[in-house]
């Protein structure tokens, strides 16, 4: 198996892949199929697990031509009084559904490398592409949510072996989307007899590939592995996001000679003036964020991941509240059009985006904000 150098982001480009095209900066939704979406928050309004609503939110990210899509593995809730992100669709079976409902967003699907055996993966992700018609995108992750790796019954690895158990997993996915003929494998984790999966998927020779890992480990596994990375800021100073990204980019060239994309995330609050936006901020973080699960969601960060060690988390918190520790937008239309020029003039690829009241916010977002963004010459 030959790892993909810097030709694979120009073969995923001339494919025409809806996350390889030459938009100045790639827009995304977030965790659209869980309760609460990325919102820790009490206030009324914030997203429900029900398909009508995980449908709309979709399909206007499709009217906007959204390169991606991405829902959350996620098994278990967070506790406090929300029990945020406890409800939601699993993200195979989501994907397959909303490429159905949808034409141009590229759809991604979420997998726990320890919950889905690879043969499965490999099938549901041929499934999605062709469903698709070739806009897939696989998120791999390692899973650091103890108690709901633990809900299927085994311990969770320790994090090195977490991430030796994805590059075996995906050694094999990656046969069972390109080889001919069936193959044998036997490894540390699996074993796999007369290994074979038909049809391959649309996008030849695989489907991208996301990581979001922020361990040492972690960026080595994507800038190695991944064709889109996504980083989570350790700080909200430009200059200093700038180097975050920069250093990313850096180990894929040096490192693997890659060109990987690296994309981030970031929450809008919009009002009128500044003030309203400020106001509506306090209110849904400061009167009525749900701490305790905020609480219970970093503990566990903290303690299972690597990406931020808790002393650097905690200063974060009311991020992680406002809308899953991304990147603030918070003001007038034409600040969070400044806000997204920042986040292109750092150099990010793209981000995804989140409102505290989901569709209301990404139907204002379509309205009022997108067409300034065009404007700007960032779509
Ligand atoms: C955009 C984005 C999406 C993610 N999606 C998920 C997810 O769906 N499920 C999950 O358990 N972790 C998710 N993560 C967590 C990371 O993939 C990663 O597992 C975590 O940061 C721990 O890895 P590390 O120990 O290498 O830092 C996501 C992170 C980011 C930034």
């Amino acid at each position: 198996m030959t790892i993909p150098g810097k030709g694979r982001a120009d073969s995923l480009r001339a494919a025409k892949h809806p996350l390889f095209n030459d938009r100045k900066l790639g827009l995304g939704t977030f965790s659209t199929n869980l309760s609460g979406g990325c919102a820790i928050s009490k206030i009324d309004g914030v997203l429900k697990a029900d398909w009508p609503s995980t449908l709309r939110l979709a399909q206007l990210g499709d009217e906007m031509d959204f390169e991606a899509l991405v829902p959350v593995g996620r098994w278990k809730g967070f506790g406090g009084e929300t029990n945020f992100n406890s409800e939601g669709f699993e993200s195979f079976s989501w994907a397959s559904a909303i490429s159905a409902s949808t034409q141009r967003a590229g759809v991604f699907a979420t997998t726990h490398v320890p919950t889905i055996h690879p043969i499965f993966a490999a099938k549901m992700g041929t499934t999605i592409d062709h469903v698709s018609n070739g806009r897939y995108v696989m998120n791999i992750v390692t899973g650091w949510y103890k108690p709901e790796i633990e809900m299927f019954g085994r311990p969770q690895l320790g994090h090195e072996d977490r991430y030796k158990l994805a590059e075996e997993w995906l050694h094999i996915v990656k046969r069972l989307w390109t080889e001919e003929d069936e193959f044998d494998h036997e490894g540390r984790f699996f074993k796999i007899n007369g290994g074979w999966c038909r049809p391959h998927p649309v996008h030849k020779p695989y489907p991208p590939i996301m990581n979001a890992g922020g361990s040492d480990t972690g960026r080595h596994f994507a800038a190695k592995y991944a064709d889109v990375a996504f980083v989570t800021f350790n700080t909200r100073d430009p200059d200093q996001m700038r180097q975050q990204i920069a250093s990313y980019r850096d180990l894929a060239r040096k490192e693997y000679g890659r060109e990987i994309k690296v994309w981030a995330n970031a929450y809008i609050v919009q009002g009128e003036t500044e003030k309203e936006a400020r106001d509506f901020y306090k209110h849904y973080v400061h009167d009525l964020g749900d701490w305790k699960a905020a609480t219970n969601l970093l503990d566990t960060l903290g303690l299972n991941a690597q990406t931020l060690p808790l002393e650097a988390l905690e200063p974060l918190k009311e991020h992680f509240i406002a809308g899953w520790g991304g990147v603030p937008l918070i003001g007038t239309k034409e600040q969070v059009v400044d806000g997204l020029q920042m986040m292109s003039n750092i150099g990010l690829d793209g981000t995804l985006l989140s409102w505290a009241r989901y569709i209301g916010g990404m139907e204002e977002f379509q309205r009022v904000t997108y067409p300034l963004v065009v404007q700007a010459g960032l779509r």
